[in-house]
């Protein structure tokens, strides 16, 4: 992706990390129009990822990243466009609280690190860049890919996983996150917490980014709101629904846990989400 500036100018690194701060060098800490350049890139790679992926709303962006305690890894090539260096993609990730089903069926409560999002440049993809970006956090997170959960990975994301890590099989779950076989069985024990049914205080799982936008979208008053795509109402999202990307959807029954019915600070109780059944990408 090019921009009107020099990309050289604010992100030193082939692969910069950025956080809550959006500083992504010792020069844009010293001076802010850098940092305003760093929010038009983050704010255009989100919207160009959320079009990817067909969502009614960017889930990455500088206002988003400030308030979040995501890390964000953008890729730049600095050679490209005549010196001034074009973003190739991000990779955006975070922990996340969750309660997902092992093998038995049984809910454990993790908070593993999750991959929110995740975006090559249209004209890039399928050049390796999204592995290398993969690859740098990896190891700057000190992780494997088998303890992530993935937050509704498109097809695309499901077969570069498969391709690159060899993750095929996931453990269903009745939410949108995605856990290959593994996840369980290689973290401690210390880190899986069985969920009780005595616990009456269980929160519910974080409600994923793509929801929240969704609700944003949804508690904002008219004129802000935008108008809801039929496929991103709640009742349609639990039919038959055109998909993010080139994913398709395939349609859960309904499903209120009684474990996930508890106040929680993301997500009200009575959310129509709650009642809704979840909606994720096949495999
Ligand atoms: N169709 C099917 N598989 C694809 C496609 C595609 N159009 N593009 C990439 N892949 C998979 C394939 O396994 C491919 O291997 P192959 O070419 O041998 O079949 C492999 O990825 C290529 O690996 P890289 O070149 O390293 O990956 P790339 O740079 O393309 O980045 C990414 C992968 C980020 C998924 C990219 O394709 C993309 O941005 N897609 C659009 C946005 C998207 O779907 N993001 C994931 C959202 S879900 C989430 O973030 C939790």
């Amino acid at each position: 992706m090019e921009f009107p500036f020099d990309i050289n100018q604010l992100f030193s690194e082939r692969i910069s990390i950025l956080d809550q701060n959006l500083i992504a060098s010792r020069q844009s800490k010293e001076k802010p129009d850098l940092r305003v350049k760093i929010a038009t890139v983050l704010d255009e790679l989100g919207k160009a990822s959320a079009k990817a992926q067909d969502l009614p709303a960017p889930i990455t962006s500088a206002s988003k990243l400030q308030f979040q305690k995501h890390q964000l890894y953008l890729m730049k090539d600095g050679e490209s466009s005549r010196g001034r260096g074009v973003v190739v993609g991000f990779l955006k990730v975070g922990y996340k609280k969750l309660f997902l089903l092992d093998r038995n069926g049984v809910h454990i409560e993790v908070e593993p690190l999750c991959v929110l999002d995740f975006y090559i440049a249209e004209n890039l993809q399928r050049h390796g860049y999204g592995i290398e970006l993969f690859n740098f956090m990896l190891q700057h997170q000190n992780v494997e890919p088998v303890l992530l959960a993935y937050d509704r990975p498109s097809t695309k994301l499901l077969a570069f996983l498969a391709r690159h890590y060899n993750l095929r099989q996931s453990v269903p779950q009745v939410n949108n996150f995605v856990a290959f076989e593994d996840f369980f069985h290689k973290r401690a024990v210390s880190q899986l917490r069985r969920v009780k049914k005595s616990d009456g205080d269980i929160k519910p799982y974080s409600l994923m980014e793509r929801e929240e936008v969704r609700q944003e979208q949804r508690t904002l008053p008219w004129p802000f709101a935008a108008p809801l795509s039929p496929h991103s109402s709640v009742s349609s999202q639990c039919s038959q629904s055109p998909s993010a990307g080139s994913s398709p959807r395939r349609v859960l029954p309904c499903v209120t846990h009684p474990a996930f019915a508890g106040d929680s600070r993301e997500q009200s109780p009575h959310s129509p989400l709650m009642d809704c059944c979840r909606t994720r990408r096949s495999k």
